[in-house]
């Protein structure tokens, strides 16, 4: 198979975390005969300091061209202050805008190497293995009315939650797909019980389950499965849910995993003639300021990003697999980087890249 994935390393941790996601997508490349074209773009800080914007013109001719893009994270210490249409973060909406990702997934998983480092009780979280399915270019963050108007006490603030038919079945077809490769359970989070927005989100559920008829499909209410998910998070296999509703429960989700470091993220648009998804793999973390340059951040968020790329932009299962099974297998060995805090020396970014792929 032909992979052509556009590499954004941006800016501090993200082009050394970037790099070992490489070099892992070049191990699968080789191991299982697939032709790799990398090509390089500026994003971010980086792209300040030589291009004057945080989002060349360039960069999005390259992000069209490719069938997947590979981002580490952006954001300099020396753009803080500055407004947010000139800031290295404000490349992120551009890349997300232009892709038209409209599905945001997060893997939670937990590791049994790492559970001891949960707050919270290993017997609730073990074999934990879900993915929050946010949708993520609609809803309240984007709805109008919106604003603030008027003065003194009737001064009033207004956000507008709306969705379409078409932009929930979209989401819910996305989120059936991944559910028929999975444990085959889909469980839709709403809150049709007050908003009015639920009640149609949950219609067109049903009517998207039809064409699935392989896949269970439950309606979770959104505060119920906020409970759920520390209660019970092994009953859920895929997740989807509203753009509010997702950007709150999937940061919740984050806490069952550990470190931030170990966290990969795809958001996913419409699918290419390829075959190929459209879609946009990042770890959940920044840049970490306090850490860039020191060849000590963790890369298993980027490089579970490129498992989450293989599976999600291109079907290949196996290969994904190998890489999350490699990770699987360096945590077992504690081959981590300090932020895992494991009993011997803590690795290097560059090392637990080195083993990453040895275990493949
Ligand atoms: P951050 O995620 O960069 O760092 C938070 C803390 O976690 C830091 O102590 C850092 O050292 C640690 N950390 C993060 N990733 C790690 C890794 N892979 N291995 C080991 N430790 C890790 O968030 P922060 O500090 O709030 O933001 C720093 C910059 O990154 C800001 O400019 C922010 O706007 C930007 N940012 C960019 C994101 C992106 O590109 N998607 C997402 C979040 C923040
Ligand atoms: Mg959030």
């Amino acid at each position: 198979m032909n992979l052509n994935i556009l590499v954004l390393p941006g800016d501090g941790i993200g082009t050394e975390v970037t790099r070992e996601a490489v070099r892992v997508l070049q191990r699968v490349s080789e191991k299982y005969n697939h032709t790799l074209r990398l090509t390089d773009g500026l994003l971010g800080g980086i792209a300040i300091h030589k291009t004057g914007t945080p989002f060349p013109d360039e960069t999005a001719k390259l992000a069209a061209d490719a069938d997947a893009t590979l981002l580490g994270a952006v954001g300099l210490p020396e753009f803080d202050n500055a407004p947010p249409a000139q800031r290295p973060e404000r490349g992120l909406l551009g890349i997300r805008k232009v892709l038209g990702v409209y599905a945001n997934l997060r893997p939670v998983r937990t590791y049994k190497a790492l559970i001891d480092s949960s707050p919270l009780k290993n017997e609730r979280i073990e074999g934990t293995d879900m993915i929050i399915v946010r949708e993520l270019t609609g809803g309240i963050y984007y709805g109008t009315p919106r604003g603030v108007e008027g003065s003194g006490d009737t001064e009033r603030g207004t956000n507008t939650m709306t969705y379409t038919r078409a932009e929930i079945a979209r989401i819910g077809r996305m989120a059936f797909h991944l559910a028929r490769k999975r444990r085959k359970k889909v469980s839709s989070v709403d809150k049709s019980n007050v908003l009015e927005t639920s009640q149609l989100w949950r219609k067109v559920m049903v009517e998207v389950s039809a064409e699935f008829p392989d896949v269970e499909l439950e309606h979770v209410l959104v505060d119920n499965c906020a409970m759920q998910l520390v209660l019970n998070p092994t009953r859920f296999d895929v997740v989807v849910t509203e753009n509010m509703f997702g950007d709150i429960l999937s940061d919740e989700g984050a806490v069952l995993a550990g470190s931030i470091g170990m966290l990969p993220s795809a958001s996913i648009g419409e699918q290419k003639p390829s075959g190929a998804w459209v879609g946009l793999y990042e770890p959940v973390h920044g840049s970490a300021p306090d850490i860039a340059g020191q060849n000590k951040a963790n890369p298993l968020g980027a490089i579970g990003s490129v498992a989450a790329m293989l599976e999600y932009s291109f079907g290949l299962m196996e290969e994904a697999t190998a890489v999350n099974n490699a990770i699987e297998s360096v945590l077992n060995a504690g081959q981590v980087t300090a932020d895992l805090k494991p009993k011997g020396t803590p690795l290097t970014t560059e090392q637990v890249g080195a083993a990453i792929c040895a275990a493949i």
